[in-house]
């Protein structure tokens, strides 16, 4: 195989087929639908001109990201919001031959916000179904908590989920600050959905220490920690987390836009990578963090130094971990290897 140059670095990571298992929905709207929203909805204060929001996006700390993705957030009233975002997000996986993504999704904040449950549930429908018909990208959804709200927020979401059960979701999650709110508050939420067949998905160590992915761990049954970028600091936790084959979904351009970490170069992947951890790249909130899942894989390949196959073991990585059934899975693993074995044929 020769050596990587950039061009052929590129060509590999966009043939790879891939899945992106953590990216938020309001997060995945393009500058385009902000932009458009934006001057519809005027009292929300988010900038109708390309150059301002491009100074919106630009976050002085998580908190600050936070404020301004609820503003984003507050501007979806009905079904045709919601479908716009499905079908755009769904178009840009395909842009970047991601077959498969696992959307989260926050119920709670759009009805607070004053969106119907139906006109949510309808957008994803409807939207889900154009993403497979138009793109050839596969969605499902994960209904997440939006911690900052606490217990009453948690009872809603499961109560929401539980009844709704729409087609395509597949798991529960947490979101939001860590900050001052505790997982293990949630543990009842998480045990009934995981009872009900829901896979458990929180957020845990983006925003604070290992004890967070602990917590996330034992009280919420976690079998994929969103970002869990903490854990390198806790060899005990490392070793948990490599005996369990906990898959984490890093998100690296997220952490450096939200001010967690450095650079792509200070993020502690590496660590991760050589506990032998179960590592995928994700995305998060791309266009806020002017992300893309490739770039993801091209900034980490770049700074880690990565060869060929260990690229393609990340991506097969995020085929593993996510809740696809087997022979899908089986189809993307193969589709992966053999875009290796062309690469080694060259
Ligand atoms: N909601 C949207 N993006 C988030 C993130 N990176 N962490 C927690 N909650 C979020
Ligand atoms: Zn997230």
């Amino acid at each position: 195989m020769p050596a990587a140059t950039d061009t052929g670095l590129r060509a590999f990571v966009r043939a790879l087929p891939k899945v992106e298992l953590h990216v938020h929905l309001v997060g995945s709207a393009s500058v385009e639908t902000v932009l458009e929203l934006a001057r519809r909805h005027p009292e929300a204060g988010v900038p109708a001109e390309r150059a301002d929001l491009e100074e919106f996006f630009t976050f002085r700390d998580f908190d600050h990201f936070l404020k301004v993705y609820w503003a984003v957030q507050s501007m979806l009233t009905d079904r045709h919001d919601i479908h716009t975002l499905v079908t755009g997000l769904a178009a840009d996986l395909a842009a970047q031959n991601a077959r498969y993504a696992e959307v989260t999704v926050t119920p709670y904040n759009h009805l607070l916000d004053g969106m119907p449950g139906d006109e949510l549930l309808e957008g994803l429908a409807t939207g889900r179904a154009e993403a497979a018909a138009r793109h050839g990208v596969d969605l499902a959804w994960c209904f997440d908590i939006p911690g900052e709200k606490g217990v009453r927020a948690g009872r809603e979401t499961l109560v929401f989920a539980l009844r709704e059960r729409p087609d395509g979701l597949v798991s529960f999650g947490l979101g939001g600050p860590e900050i001052g709110v505790g997982r293990a508050q949630f543990a009842p939420f998480f045990t009934a959905a995981r009872e009900a067949g829901l896979r458990s998905v929180p957020h845990a160590g983006e925003t604070s220490g290992p004890a967070t992915i602990w917590s996330a761990v034992h009280d919420l049954g976690a079998e994929r920690i969103g970002h869990g970028t903490s854990c390198a600091s806790d060899p005990r936790l490392l070793d948990h987390l490599a005996a369990h084959g906990i898959a984490l979904e890093v998100c690296p351009t997220s952490n450096v836009r939200t001010r967690q970490v450095e650079s792509v170069a200070a993020h502690p992947i590496r660590r991760m990578l050589d506990h032998g951890l179960v590592v995928t790249l994700n995305t998060d909130d791309p266009p806020m963090f002017g992300a893309t899942l490739n770039g993801e894989y091209l900034a980490v390949a770049g700074t880690l130094g990565l060869r060929y196959a260990e690229i393609a073991q990340l991506a097969g990585n995020a085929v593993r971990a996510s809740f696809l059934g087997d022979g899908r899975k089986a189809e993307l693993l193969a589709e992966i290897d053999q875009t290796l074995a062309g690469e080694r044929e060259k």
